[in-house]
This record gives C-alpha cells, sequence and structure tokens, in this order.
C-alpha cells in the first residue's frame, strides 16, 4: 500500500522531466541565435565605418572648390571713352566707373568708403553721391561731404595685347597714399 503513491509520483514527474529536457535542447538555438545576431550587428557597424571612411576618403580626394569671377576685365577700346565724360557703363556688372580726361583713362571703383554702398554719379551735378548716409565725392573720386573718410578707390588699368583696355580689379590705388600717380592707376593716351 505504501508503495502505490511512490510508482504514481514517479509518473507523475515525466512530463516534467520532458520540459526540462526539452528546454535544454532548446538553450543551444537559442544561444547560438544570439550570437548570430552580435555577430551580424558587429558586421554591420564594421561595414558602417568603412562606408563612412570611404566616403571621407573620397571627399578629399575631390575637395570642394568656389570658382570665383576673375577680377580682371576687358573694357573696350580707349576710343570707346570720350574726353571728359564719367562712363557708367560698367557699374551694373563690375561696379567701376571709366573716366576720360585730357590725358588718359582712369577707373573709379564704386563703392562708398563709408559702409560700403554704391554711390550714383549725378552728371548735371558733377558728383558722385551716396544713397546710404549722403556721402558725396568729386568726379575724381575725392569726398567732399558726408561721412565717408577718404576717397574712392581707382584700380589698376592696362592697355592689352589687342588694344583693349584692361582692369584688374584687385590692384587699388588709394588718393590719401598718393597713389593716384603710379603709372598703372592711369592709363595715359
Ligand atoms: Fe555711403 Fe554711408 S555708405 S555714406
Amino acid at each position: 500500500m505504501a508503495e502505490t503513491p511512490e510508482v504514481e509520483k514517479t509518473a507523475a514527474d515525466k512530463p516534467k522531466a520532458k520540459a526540462k529536457k526539452d528546454k535544454t535542447e532548446q538553450q543551444p538555438d537559442n544561444l547560438y541565435s544570439r550570437r548570430d545576431f552580435f555577430s551580424f550587428a558587429g558586421w554591420a557597424s564594421f561595414m558602417g565605418a568603412l562606408g563612412l571612411s570611404s566616403v571621407y576618403f573620397l571627399r578629399l580626394l575631390f575637395p570642394r572648390v568656389l570658382f570665383e569671377p576673375s577680377p580682371i576685365f576687358k573694357a573696350g577700346k580707349p576710343s570707346d571713352y570720350t574726353v571728359g565724360d564719367v562712363s557708367t557703363k560698367w557699374v551694373k556688372d563690375q561696379r567701376v566707373w571709366i573716366v576720360r580726361d585730357e590725358e588718359g583713362i582712369y577707373v573709379i571703383f564704386a563703392l562708398c568708403t563709408h559702409l560700403g554702398c554704391t554711390p550714383r554719379w549725378l552728371k548735371t551735378e558733377s558728383k558722385y553721391k551716396c544713397p546710404c548716409h549722403g556721402s558725396g565725392f568729386t568726379k575724381i573720386g575725392v569726398n567732399f561731404e558726408g561721412p565717408a573718410p577718404r576717397a574712392l578707390e581707382r584700380l589698376k588699368i592696362t592697355l592689352g595685347p589687342d588694344g583693349q583696355i584692361e582692369i584688374d580689379k584687385s590692384k587699388k590705388f588709394l588718393y590719401e597714399k598718393d597713389e593716384w600717380t603710379k603709372p598703372e592707376a592711369k592709363l595715359l593716351i
């Protein structure tokens, strides 16, 4: 009579033991899939880093370059300019006035020396007038009214081998440094 419950207990324990065994058998699968995941994540990170370094390397091979327009331009022939006139032909595109007098031709940079606005040539008053704060400059470019602290700048002018006027906006001549008398500040004709 005392042995029967023991037999029943063993039989009842069988499913539990089976379940435990199943669980033990499943563990390697879970372990492998976790390993696979970490392995995949590792490769993905590596490939990502490789891709980023390749992009960086390619950018080094092809650096960004800003192409600025040349500061030199051709302004036609001296005969295109009339003695005594201030030509406004290049103000819009090149921001310069070309002035011809009895001696030759010179170029004035149309940039107000106060805060950089573009003055206007007023032919009837024979002066350049800045619309921003009222500075005024004589026909040759000297400041005489308003807050502008100094004269307008002149630019390099030469005659090219093709007979055309060449203006270099990167080379400036300053009145206060007595540079307007330098050879390339005026094209003598
Ligand atoms: Fe020309 Fe001020 S910018 S007067």
